[in-house]
């Protein structure tokens, strides 16, 4: 019954995680709201937050979880991809802690981790499954074929989705990050007000960087007609903009399941927590006949639990790395 702990620090979240045999203990996350004035996260505050904040999550984690040091069999951690000076911050506490433990370190893809999230559910996917893998850095489809085999069939060929719905947050001043607000003001307008337009990308990749373009000009033609376009009419404009985001991903992952003859879809990463995309997800499974898996929030924006339980399959697989591993900024399944 291995107690695994894992670290996950790959952008501007500390999370820290206990599992034990597969079943979630504790998954403590700082936020850092440092980034909220800048419009963005800036890498070098970062990592100096992530330094604050590493060690008072794990020790918290180990608290809810009511383990002690002593019990943890191997410490997972997130390898990459993500900020460099973030990603050290995470791997260099994982490296000291099984140094001090002599115990294994396992190493995890974060991209891989926010797909195996959907282990920690009673409700399991069965292999193989598409996953639509959405978050402020990645979007793709990944056909998972089992724990660790999984090949991205798409992806976005410029911006990612999340990037999509912080983007338009910003051109309608809204603060950072904007995908929580886009869904927010959503819920309360009319997704039909607006038509923007669906990018023709062959195959099963996306393309956001023209829907961006168009938001801005339509922001920028009406603001000139009326200075109080947007405040007029935020909420038609996030759910007209929520509804084409949803369209586009949801389309590409439709055609990608009936290429594929899948019946089981999931979706994950930070935009799977945007109410307007779970609700489109679980139309388009009822009308196809799919199982669609969504996780639960605490598990769809950055987290420790999805990197414990990937680090709970690949310890029962014994794959484990040296002192000698480093952090990729950039890192292939
Ligand atoms: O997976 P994640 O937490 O971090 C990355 O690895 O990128 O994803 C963060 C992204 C951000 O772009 C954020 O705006 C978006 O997920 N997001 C949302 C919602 N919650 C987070 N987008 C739309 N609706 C939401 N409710
Ligand atoms: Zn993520």
């Amino acid at each position: 019954m291995p107690v695994i702990l894992a670290i996950e620090s790959s952008c501007d979240e500390t999370s820290a995680s206990v599992c034990a045999d597969g079943a979630i203990l504790s998954n403590v996350i700082a936020n850092q709201t440092i980034h909220e004035a800048y419009g963005g996260v800036v890498p070098e505050l970062a990592s100096r937050v992530h330094q604050q904040n590493i060690v008072p999550a794990v020790q918290q984690a180990l608290a809810k979880a009511k383990v002690s040091k002593n019990d943890i069999d191997a410490v997972a951690f997130t390898r990459g991809p993500g900020l460099l000076g973030s990603l050290l911050v995470g791997v260099s506490f994982a490296k000291a802690f099984a140094l001090a433990k002599q115990i294994p370190l396992i190493e995890i893809n974060h991209m891989q981790a926010h797909i195996l999230a959907h282990f920690i559910a009673e409700k399991k996917p069965s292999f193989p499954f598409l996953c639509l893998t959405v978050s402020g850095g990645h979007t793709q489809i990944v056909l998972v074929k089992d724990y660790f085999d999984m090949e991205i069939v798409g992806q976005t060929l410029d911006d990612a989705a999340g990037e999509a719905m912080d983007k338009t947050s910003k051109i309608l001043g809204l603060p950072y990050p904007g995908g929580p607000l886009i869904d927010k003001y959503a819920r309360q307008g009319n997704p039909d007000a607006y038509q923007f337009p669906e990018p023709q990308i062959p195959g099963y990749d996306f393309s956001f960087s023209g829907l961006k373009t168009s938001i801005l000009y339509f922001i920028r033609d009406n603001v000139a007609k009326n200075p109080d376009f947007i405040e007029q009419n935020l909420p038609d404009i996030c759910a007209s903009v929520e509804k084409r985001i949803a369209t586009i991903l949801l389309n590409k992952l439709q055609k990608a399941a009936k290429a594929y003859g899948i019946k089981d879809v999931a979706l994950a990463g930070g935009v799977s927590a945007n109410t307007g995309l779970r609700l489109a997800l679980q139309e388009m499974a009822e009308k196809n006949g799919w199982n669609s898996f969504i996780p639960k929030m605490e598990y769809c924006t950055d987290n420790a639990a999805m990197i414990a339980i990937a680090g709970y399959h690949k310890y029962l697989k014994g794959e484990f790395v040296g002192q000698d591993v480093a952090p990729m900024a950039r890192m292939a399944f």
